[in-house]
C-alpha cells in the first residue's frame, strides 16, 4: 500500500527530492569510488572504458554535489518549520530542483562520453574546468549560479516573512558566503599557482569554514527535534562556533599555501591559525553530547519521556560529533603544520584525512537529516533502529525479544 506523505508544507516536499537526488549521487560516488579503488589494484580495469582519472573525478564531484543537494534540502526541510510558513515562492524553487537537476545530469554524461580531448577555450566551457572537486563547465557554472541565487532570494524572503530564529540567521548569512566563495572558482588563470591560490579559497573555505557553520545550524536543529534539546543552548553554542570557526577557519586557509608559490609568510600564518582550528571541533563534539546527556537528564526527574523520537538520527548525529572531530580536527592537525606537512603533502596520508572529514563531517549529519526527514514523511511518532512488530502481525517464523512495552524486535 502506497502511504500518504504527512508533509504540513510544500517546502518539505521539495527537500525530499532534493535528498533523493542526493541519495542517487551517493550511490553513483561509492560505485566509482569502488572502480578507481579497484584500478589502484589493477590498473588496467576498465582501461579506456572508463580510466582511473574519469573515475576518480566522478567520486570526488559526485561527492560535492551530492552534498550540497543535501544541504539545499536541509534548508528547505527545516526553513517552513523553524519560520512556521511556508517556502516564499515555492513554484520558482521546485523548477530550479528541475533545472538543476537536468544539467548535473548532462554534465556527467558529458563527463563519461568525452574523456581524453585537447584542452581548449571550448574545452572550459562545455566539458570541464579541470579544477579538483568543483570541474563543472563554464555554462554549468553559470546555471548553478543563477539557480543558488534563486534559492537564496526565497531562503531570504521566507526568513524576512516568517518567525525569525537563531538558526534560520546563522543558515541565512552561511549560505550568502557559502554561495558567494563558489565564484571564486569560476574565473581563469593560466597560472597554476594563482589557480590553486583562488581554488582554495573554495574548496578550504567550504569545508573547514561555511559548511562547518552549516553542520553546527544542522546539529542544533536535529538536537531539537530529535531530543527535544533547549534552543537556547544549542543556539548558544551555535554562535560561538560560528565566531571560532570563522576565525580560525578563513586565516587556516594558510595550510594550503606552503607549497605552491606564494610569500614564506604563509607557514606562521598557515600553522598557527590552523592548528586551532580543532578547538570549534571539540566544542562542537562536546556540545552534542553534552546537551543531549544535560537534557536527559532533566527530563528524567520531572518523569518525562527521555527516549529520543528518531534513534537513527541520533546516532547519525553522535557519530557526526565524533567523525568531525577526529577525521577533520585529529586527523587535520597531524599534518597541518609545514613540519610534518613537507613529508605527508599530497600522500595517502592527504586522502585518507580527505576520506575521514568528508565522512565523519559532513556525510553523518547529511544521513542523519535524511532519517528526520523520512520520519517527517510519513508522520512516524518514533522511529527506531530496529524492526518492532505490533503483536498482532508478529511473522510466525520470526525469531526476537520481547521487550517491556510488549513490541517484539529483533535487533537493536
Ligand atoms: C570537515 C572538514 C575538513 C574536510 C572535509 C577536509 C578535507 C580535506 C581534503 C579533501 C583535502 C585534500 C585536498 C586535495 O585534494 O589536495 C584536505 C587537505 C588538507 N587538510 Fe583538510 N579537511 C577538513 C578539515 C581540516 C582541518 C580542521 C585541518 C587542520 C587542522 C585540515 C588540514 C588539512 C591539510 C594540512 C591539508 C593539506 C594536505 C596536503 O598538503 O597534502 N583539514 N582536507
Ligand atoms: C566505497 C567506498 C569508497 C572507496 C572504495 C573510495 C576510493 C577512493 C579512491 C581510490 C580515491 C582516489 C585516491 C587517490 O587519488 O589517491 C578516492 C578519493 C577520494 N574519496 Fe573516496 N572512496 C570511497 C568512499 C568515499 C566517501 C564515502 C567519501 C566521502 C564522504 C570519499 C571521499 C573521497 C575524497 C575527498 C577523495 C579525494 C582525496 C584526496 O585526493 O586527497 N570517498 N576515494
Ligand atoms: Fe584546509
Amino acid at each position: 500500500m502506497q502511504r500518504q506523505s504527512s508533509f504540513k508544507y510544500e517546502g518539505q516536499k521539495l527537500a525530499s527530492w532534493y535528498f533523493t537526488v542526493a541519495v542517487i549521487l551517493f550511490g553513483v560516488q561509492l560505485v566509482l569510488g569502488l572502480v578507481s579503488a579497484i584500478q589502484f589494484i589493477y590498473p588496467s580495469f576498465l582501461y579506456d572504458i572508463l580510466d582511473f582519472s574519469i573515475a576518480r573525478m566522478i567520486h570526488i564531484n559526485a561527492l560535492v554535489v551530492w552534498m550540497v543537494y543535501a544541504m539545499i534540502g536541509a534548508v528547505y526541510y527545516l526553513l517552513p518549520d523553524e519560520t512556521g510558513i511556508e517556502v516564499v515562492g515555492i513554484g520558482i524553487a521546485k523548477l530550479l530542483f528541475w533545472i538543476l537537476t537536468l544539467a548535473v545530469t548532462v554534465v556527467v554524461l558529458v563527463y563519461i562520453f568525452i574523456q581524453i580531448g585537447p584542452g581548449k577555450e571550448s574545452t572550459i566551457w562545455l566539458i570541464t574546468e579541470g579544477r579538483e572537486y568543483i570541474e563543472a563547465p563554464r555554462w554549468a557554472d553559470i546555471g548553478i549560479v543563477v539557480v543558488v541565487l534563486g534559492f537564496l532570494v526565497n531562503t531570504f524572503l521566507t526568513t524576512m516573512k516568517g518567525r525569525r530564529t537563531g538558526i534560520m540567521t546563522v543558515i541565512l548569512s552561511d549560505m550568502i558566503a557559502l554561495a558567494g566563495l563558489y565564484l571564486a572558482g569560476m574565473f581563469f588563470t593560466d597560472n597554476i599557482s594563482m589557480d590553486q591560490y583562488w581554488w582554495w579559497w573554495v574548496i578550504h573555505l567550504w569545508v573547514e569554514a561555511t559548511w562547518e557553520v552549516m553542520v553546527g545550524a544542522l546539529a542544533a536543529y536535529g538536537l531539537i527535534k530529535v531530543v527535544g534539546a533547549n534552543r537556547e543552548i544549542v543556539e548558544m553554542w551555535l554562535w560561538i562556533e560560528v565566531a571560532m570557526l570563522f576565525g580560525s577557519g578563513i586565516l587556516g586557509l594558510g595550510h594550503h599555501y606552503f607549497w605552491i608559490g606564494t610569500p614564506e609568510y604563509w607557514w606562521e600564518i598557515g600553522a598557527l591559525f590552523s592548528s586551532l582550528e580543532p578547538l570549534p571541533l571539540v566544542g562542537m563534539f562536546i556540545h552534542v553530547l553534552y546537551d543531549w546527556g544535560k537534557e536527559k537528564g532533566i527530563k528524567t526527574g520531572t518523569g518525562e519521556d527521555t527516549s529520543s523520537n528518531n534513534t537513527p538520527a541520533l546516532m547519525w548525529l553522535v557519530s557526526n560529533g565524533f567523525g568531525n572531530f577526529l577525521g577533520a580536527g585529529i586527523w587535520g592537525f597531524f599534518h597541518t603544520l609545514p613540519q610534518v606537512n613537507i613529508y605527508t603533502h599530497g600522500t595517502q596520508f592527504t586522502a585518507a584525512h580527505g576520506h575521514l572529514a568528508f565522512f565523519g563531517a559532513y556525510a553523518t549529519i547529511l544521513i542523519a537529516m535524511f532519517y528526520i526527514a523520512v520520519q517527517g514523511k510519513y508522520g512516524i511518532k518514533k522511529t527506531k533502529s530496529h524492526i518492532c512488530f505490533q503483536n498482532g502481525d508478529i511473522p510466525h517464523n520470526f525469531r526476537g525479544f520481547r521487550n517491556d512495552c510488549g513490541t517484539y524486535y529483533c535487533r537493536i
